[in-house]
């Protein structure tokens, strides 16, 4: 079966300074893929490059078989890749349910578009009492909500978070990662996210990739990274093989 999302050898740079040095990966369609790695490894480069937010970068991104690298950020976004930034991926002075609207805003069914707001409502239950309210106004947890859902408004086959649990008490980051579970067995989209929290995210993974200084050291399933020594040391805390 080919990948839904399929990046060869990609380089990317900020200026003179080189972040991915032949970033090569695969992202199936259905499931989970997390990406892994210290602060600095280029994480949030590679979730740039591939949303088309970054413009200087070499090598290939194909989404389900179809060169997306050098396209503009909307058309790739209207192909379908949703990209939640780090930080609050929200527009604070609009409401609730504007914020959903702009979500949707290359859509053309109506009645999807109002299907779906509804689904986002009842996977967020926080979110319809807050309808007519500005964004800006939510909680961290509440805004990180608002980002997921305007982002599934898109109805991507290809979403993108980027560190989503950032900065939250640890019951909002289990709301989210349950919603993500939810979201996971009922919707036909491929997930990446970009998470510190190693435990959580190969919890939830199916499959995963560890970004060393901006190159790939060590990828495979999900099971198998949990199991991975240097996994186990660098990213889980653990130096035995005891959980
Ligand atoms: N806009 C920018 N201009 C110049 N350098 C940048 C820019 N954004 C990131 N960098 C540099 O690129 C490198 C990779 O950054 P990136 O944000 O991709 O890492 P990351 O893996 O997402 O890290 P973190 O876990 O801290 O979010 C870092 O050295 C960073 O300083
Ligand atoms: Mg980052």
């Amino acid at each position: 079966m080919s990948a839904l999302l399929r990046v060869s050898g990609l380089r990317a740079a900020y200026r003179s300074h080189a972040v991915l040095h032949d970033v090569s990966l695969e992202i199936p369609m259905g499931g989970v893929t997390t990406l892994l790695g210290a602060n600095g490894a280029g994480k949030t480069t590679l979730l740039r490059a591939i949303s088309g937010a970054m413009v200087t970068f070499k090598g290939s991104i194909e989404l389900e078989g179809r060169r997306i690298d050098g396209m503009s950020t909307d058309a790739i976004a209207r192909l379908g890749v949703a990209h939640v930034p780090d930080g609050r991926g929200t527009f604070p002075a609009l409401t609730v349910e504007e914020n959903l609207m702009v979500g949707a805003i290359s859509r053309r069914d109506r009645t999807g578009v109002r299907e779906d707001m509804g689904r986002m409502y009842e996977l967020f239950p926080k979110l319809s009492g807050y309808r007519r309210s500005m964004a800006g106004l939510l909680s961290g947890g509440e805004q990180q909500m608002l980002a997921i859902a305007r982002a599934l408004m898109l109805r991507p086959r290809l979403l993108m978070l980027d560190e989503p649990s950032f900065g939250l008490a640890p019951l909002v980051v289990k709301q989210i990662f349950d919603m993500l579970r939810e979201i996971k067995q009922e919707a036909r989209l491929g997930i990446l996210l970009v998470e510190q929290n190693a435990r959580l995210a190969l919890e939830i993974a199916d499959s995963a990739c560890v970004l060393e200084v901006g190159r790939v050291a060590i990828a495979g399933d999900a099971n198998s990274l949990r199991g991975d020594p240097r996994v186990r040391a660098a990213y889980l805390g653990l130096q035995q093989e005891s959980t």
